[in-house]
């Protein structure tokens, strides 16, 4: 009788075909994400920062994988921060005067780059933006991103802002969209009578930026100004008739409802979005959700510039939000690649097509594509031109932190529009010197 040695296979436990076959698709799984992306330690992340994308994210989303696709080492993680600014300016204080370097990426508001780049805050990524390609941009923005002769950021996509109207509702009561604010005036007061539950006309009041981007509105409507030559020049019969219009819309005329005293953008954008409101003022994002398949207001709805005051044009604040890269970034040849991709004419032109963030870029204005889907387009690119930035200043957040609170206290019948805009100019002036 053999003695048989029990042999090396005999000695495996009985599962071990179906080990041997889990650890060889093992082995294939690696072999596999090698040749998409070499090795996995060869993957860097960088953290994009920005604020709340309105309305449906997927095609953002879409756009992100489809960098990560072109740039097989790049993985891009999304932080999305409050859609308000002031929420947004906030942290990006606090954290970056702290040296925070957890991320990359930041998308800035037209209003902050000057005092980010003046407190050291962003890469100098001039760049990233040849001299020969600064031309194609839309000049208000371009100047926001320059400090001291560099580029700090790259314009994204461009606000600016514009009145929404029901155009059904115009046409049922034989009114033309208003040139004039004394013709919405007229309009908003007898719809109003004749449509139980509708508003006359909503806007942003709520204590914040967007209130000073609708007040500023008014008083470049007015022909008056805020800072001329380094002075403070707010306190002006100008400015006074402005905020004084302003609260006539609520206490007055009483077509705008008190609620407007503490709305932001979305909360009106739903309000005009459900049908309850005859004008809405805000920024050009709004079109898109509007003419999407389950919008109630689809098909009735224009946009224009915003009215004038008579023996006057109409004013529209220039808004809009650029990209930049954090100081303390360890990633910031990778974080210019994001930003190259991000503000290139094909993303922005998927951007403006899917989202309603509108290009940056003139030439996109003049897109055979873009036009056919957006003819506002055209009329967009007159008002971007001529939209008016808020003071270009690295103290501009300081000055805001004036106007907000005094304007606020105009709306809520606190204080009359002399006695706000005196202590205004009195607080600008301490803030600016005399001719800083
Ligand atoms: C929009 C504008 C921005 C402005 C803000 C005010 O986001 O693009 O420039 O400061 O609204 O709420």
């Amino acid at each position: 009788m053999v003695n048989k040695k029990p042999g090396y296979l005999e000695k495996f436990p009985r599962c071990a075909p179906g080990l041997l076959f889990v650890l060889f698709m093992l082995l294939l799984s690696i072999a596999c994400a090698k040749g998409d992306k070499t090795t996995p330690e060869a993957v860097t992340t960088i953290v994009f920062k920005h604020g709340k994308i309105a309305g449906d994210t997927t095609l953002f989303n879409k756009l992100i994988k489809q960098f990560e696709a072109e740039h097989p080492q790049i993985a891009v993680k999304e932080e999305t921060l409050p859609a308000s600014t002031d929420e947004q300016h906030q942290y990006y204080v606090t954290n970056l005067a702290g040296g925070a370097a957890d991320f990359d990426v930041l998308s800035l508001d037209v209003i902050w780059v000057q005092e980010f780049a003046r407190a050291g805050w962003l890469k100098d990524i001039s760049p990233l933006l040849p001299l020969a390609e600064r031309g194609e941009f839309f000049p208000g923005p371009m100047r926001a991103v320059t400090y001291k002769d560099k580029i700090y950021a790259v314009p994204w996509y461009i606000d600016a802002g514009l009145l929404y109207y029901r155009r059904d509702l115009l046409q049922k009561y034989g009114f033309t969209p208003p040139k004039t604010w004394a013709e919405l005036v007229r309009a908003a007061t007898t719809i109003t009578s004749l449509e139980p539950g509708i508003y006359g006309f909503i806007w942003q009041g709520k204590q914040y930026e967007g209130l000073v981007c609708n007040a500023l509105e008014y008083m470049w409507g007015h022909g008056g100004e805020v800072i001329k030559d380094g002075q403070a020049v707010i306190y002006s019969p100008q400015n006074v008739a402005a905020l004084q219009f302003m609260r006539d819309l609520i206490k007055k005329q009483r077509i705008s409802p008190e609620l407007v005293t503490t709305a932001i953008e979305e909360p009106t954008r739903h309000i005009f979005g459900q049908g309850k409101a005859l004008f809405m003022r805000n920024w050009p994002y709004a079109w898109n959700i509007f003419q999407q398949a389950d919008s109630p207001i689809r098909g009735r709805v224009g946009v224009s510039a915003l009215p004038a005051f008579s023996e006057h044009t109409s004013a529209s604040t220039l808004g809009g939000w650029q990209l930049g890269i954090n100081k303390y970034s360890k990633h910031p040849r990778i974080a210019g690649k994001l930003i190259k991709f991000l503000t290139s004419p094909a993303t922005q032109k998927e951007m403006a097509l899917a989202i309603g963030y509108k290009p940056t870029r003139m030439k996109l204005y003049r897109d055979a594509d873009l036009l056919r889907e957006q003819p506002l387009l055209s009329l967009l690119y007159d008002v971007f031109l001529q939209a008016r930035p808020r003071p270009l200043s690295a103290h501009y957040m300081q000055i805001t932190q004036v106007l907000q609170p005094e304007i606020s206290a105009v709306l809520a019948d606190l204080k009359s529009p002399d006695e706000a805009l005196k202590s205004a100019q009195q607080q600008i002036y301490k803030i600016l010197g005399p001719g800083k």
